[in-house]
């Protein structure tokens, strides 16, 4: 059997670092559930000591999900640890995650500490966490500008100190594959005590090599691989999660490594991760953008047909892409909505939520002549993972034309009260924003608009996203409809139930 490598899922805290990207708590324990399926080892629930969200988020995951270790991040200092560990204190399989950068620029020019201080700090703080549990990582921020013979020394000591995972992470995503290879070789054979300890990366995309450091830090001893589903994290993202996993599984004569992941929930957590976060997926992304299965010249085409293996290197079902073409219809009951979604990769519903997605799924296959795959997950994601509302599309008309006035009719739950509204705009999307904004009292800007189609044809459902700013807060919200003036309402009105969710101070603001 070949050697493991630890998938640790930072897409709740590095991840949520995207800008624009925040969660709330009910969408984090989705994703948390999700990645559990996934059988990720790892979930780094987020940062407590930044936020009472965070801090009740993880929480939430700590005492709830079962399986994975639900990591927590910590400042060296004893307010944040203890913050980290009573938010973890509840759950199964714990781990505090300290961090300290090493690097001389990180410590001339913000920490304002000398090698010794860092050194000192850094033990202090392993040997606080070890109090509290024996699953202590500890991260040297900026490791791979750190000078190497130092980050020896601190990885060395704490260890000694408790740490029973030691990442190095490339913070800036400066690194080249070959250079962070030999670093890690380098921490091998240098830190004394190494064997006791699983060592660890954690990469950032600036330069695009995010995934390739990854790869060539397990060839040279790394046993356990930060990243994120999609690559969201902050600036340029992190190591994608969805492109080691199937690197390991696609060449595993290369590596002799795997992981315990099963690939076939990847493409249902992107969608996941995507609808929630807003940020939508590039459609020429490695394994999970919507072209990464697609042979358009006709050659390949005709070879595919013939044997997949001609321009194909993984079987899309692999990695959960059905690539079934209709999958059920308007007459299709209960139980074969229920064995689609988990076939899909959504597992269990509930049963009011299944109640709710099957009278959707009726409604929407009596006026679409095909139902795809993607058409039952849109439903899914309005139905299951929406924020609880404050604001709630009842009925909208709009009307538009080369020579009429475009005007929007939008009647609304707003804190349970029926209320409606008519306004004129530049097109009926404006109308119809205009109309939703005087009902519900806001006034947030608008930062960004999309419209895409989730399937082909004329009667496809429109999927837009939409960002949000409203005093300093940035939201992003996603709809879908196959009318795109209500699925631009919809996205519209999911932002405002965001801002309105963080206005009530149950979310993380760092
Ligand atoms: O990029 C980084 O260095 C981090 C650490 C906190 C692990 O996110
Ligand atoms: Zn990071």
């Amino acid at each position: 059997m070949s050697e493991k490598v630890f998938i640790f899922d930072t897409t709740l805290r590095d991840g949520e670092q995207s800008p624009g990207a925040s969660m709330n708590i009910h969408e984090k324990f989705r994703l948390a559930q999700q990645l559990t399926k996934l059988n990720v080892d790892v979930i780094e629930a987020g940062f407590p000591a930044a936020s009472g969200g965070d801090f009740e988020s993880v929480k939430n995951i700590a005492d709830n999900i079962q399986g994975p270790q639900i990591a927590a991040l910590a400042r060296c200092n004893v307010k944040d640890i203890d913050t980290a560990w009573t938010a973890l204190k509840n759950g199964k399989n714990p781990r505090i995650h300290v961090f300290l950068a090493t690097s001389d620029i990180h410590l001339r020019h913000k920490l304002r500490m000398s090698r010794e201080q860092v050194l000192e700090l850094a033990v202090a703080s392993v040997r606080h966490a070890a109090n509290y549990t024996g699953n202590v990582e500890f991260s040297a921020e900026d490791a791979s500008r750190s000078d190497l013979a130092f980050v020896c020394r601190v990885f060395a000591a704490v260890i000694a100190a408790g740490a029973t995972t030691l990442n190095f992470p490339d913070t800036t995503g400066y690194a080249l594959p070959d250079e962070f290879g030999a670093k890690i070789r380098y921490l091998m054979e240098n830190v004394t005590n190494i064997d006791q300890a699983v060592l660890s990366v954690h990469c950032h995309n600036d330069l695009g090599l995010a995934v390739a450091n990854s790869l060539a830090a397990i060839n040279n001893g790394a046993r356990q691989v930060e990243c994120t589903v999609n690559g969201l994290g902050e600036r340029a993202g992190n190591t994608a999660m969805e492109e080691v996993v199937m690197i390991l599984r696609t060449r595993p004569e290369q590596a002799g490594l795997h992981t315990d992941i099963i690939s076939e929930y990847i493409y249902p957590t992107s969608r996941l991760v995507s609808s929630i976060t807003g940020m939508t997926v590039q459609p020429n992304k490695a394994i999970v953008g919507a072209n990464a299965f697609l042979h358009e010249s006709g050659i390949h085409q005709d070879g595919v047909l013939k044997e997949r293996s001609t321009y194909e290197i993984i079987n899309p079902h692999d990695v959960g892409i059905s690539t079934d073409n209709i999958v059920l219809g308007k007459h299709s009951g209960r139980h074969a909505i229920r064995d689609k979604v988990k076939d899909l990769g959504y597992g269990e519903l509930a049963k009011e939520e299944l109640n709710r997605v099957f009278s959707r799924f009726k409604a929407m296959a009596d006026i679409k002549k095909e139902m795809f795959p993607e058409d039952l997950e849109a439903i899914i994601m309005d139905e299951v993972l929406r924020v609880p509302d404050s604001f709630k599309l009842l009925h909208l008309s709009a009307m538009s034309g080369s020579l009429s006035l475009p005007t929007a009719a939008v009647r609304l739950l707003v804190h349970g009260e029926e209320k409606e509204a008519a306004a004129l705009g530049i097109g009926p999307i404006d109308a119809a924003f205009r109309a939703i904004a005087q009902l519900t009292k806001t006034s947030s800007k608008l930062l960004y608009f999309s419209v895409s189609s989730i399937t082909g044809g004329t009667d496809a459902q429109g999927e837009v996203m939409v960002r949000i700013e409203d005093k300093g807060k940035t939201v992003v919200g996603q709809g879908t409809d196959p009318d795109i003036v209500t699925a631009a309402a919809k996205a519209y009105l999911t932002g405002l139930n965001r801002l309105e969710y963080l206005k009530k101070g149950s979310h993380s603001t760092k």
